[in-house]
């Protein structure tokens, strides 16, 4: 596996690649991480991974500087996956002047849900991902079910600007307990990570209820968030959506039986989770 920094090198090393499968990551790379990788493999030759901390989706009170950053070790667990180029770009290769030009998600995707909470991170996401894409020119990537919204913003973005990119959604990996796999489970303690199933459990529980006929939302949604504080944990959402939009589903929806998908995010100490799932 060849590494490299500067954009031109691996301008290089992918000269007349048609059938690039990409997968763009942080590092302090999970076993998530690597199914990413093996679903990329089989829809592309050759697989290039990313590794680049983006300083541009944190906001100013967020983790950009403690983001846990293991190349060595993420470089191993590549190799081992049969990845061929991997791009571990520095700040100075990727932004080597400030980055004034910036891809601005719709405010209805991209101001709701982590959108809310997180202002400006869905700019930071696309901004870099069409940096990205630019760089490596994929015929395919791949981008975990985890970021529901960020999978949904990045595949509409490559849509509305003709990028030659089909964009490929990847199941979220999960603990045998139903943690799904993040790089940001490593800041819980031993107790907390025991307890953090619950938010996958509280998704579940949401998702019965919906599929047993209840229709209030607002009802179900409060309920989740109640038991959630009920046990420590801080939410700041969960919300039952519309999978074709990501918008609240309105009583029709609900009578006629519109896909749906729950996402949630909390606290559970300093750590902020996030989860979803298709009803
Ligand atoms: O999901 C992530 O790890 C990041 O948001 C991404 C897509 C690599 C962009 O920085």
């Amino acid at each position: 596996m060849k590494i490299v920094s500067s954009i031109e090198e691996l301008r290089d090393q992918l000269r007349g690649q048609l059938r690039t499968a990409f997968v763009p990551t942080m590092g302090n790379l999970h076993e998530g991480h690597l199914s990413l990788m093996r679903l990329a493999k089989r829809h592309g030759d050759p697989v290039v991974a990313s590794i680049f901390v983006n300083r541009l989706q944190f906001g100013p009170n967020e983790d950009f500087d403690k983001y846990p950053r293991t190349l060595q070790d993420d470089a191993e667990k590549l190799e081992k996956e049969g990845v061929y180029v991997l791009f571990a770009p520095t700040e100075k290769d990727m932004y080597p002047e400030p980055q004034e030009y910036r891809v601005l998600p719709p405010d209805g995707l991209g101001n709701t849900l982590e959108g809310e909470f997180r202002p400006g991170f869905f700019t930071g996401v696309t901004t870099v991902v069409m940096k990205l894409f630019s760089c490596v020119q994929p015929r395919v990537a791949v981008f975990g079910k985890k970021d529901y919204q960020q999978l949904m913003i990045v595949r509409n973005m490559a849509r509305q600007f003709a990028l030659p990119t089909e964009i490929i959604g990847a199941e979220t990996y999960r603990a045998e307990d139903g943690l799904a796999l993040s790089s940001r489970n490593g800041y819980l303690s031993a107790t907390e990570r025991t307890e953090a199933p619950v938010l996958f459990q509280t998704l579940n529980k949401v998702a019965e209820e919906v599929r047993a006929g209840r229709k209030e939302v607002a009802q179900l949604e409060q309920q989740a968030m109640t038991s959630l504080a009920q046990r420590h944990w801080q939410p700041d959402y969960v919300s039952i959506r519309r999978r074709i939009d990501l918008q609240p589903p309105s009583a029709a929806d609900m009578e006629q039986g519109e896909p749906l998908v729950v996402l949630a995010a909390a606290k559970l100490g300093n750590t902020r989770l996030i989860d979803n799932l298709e009803i």
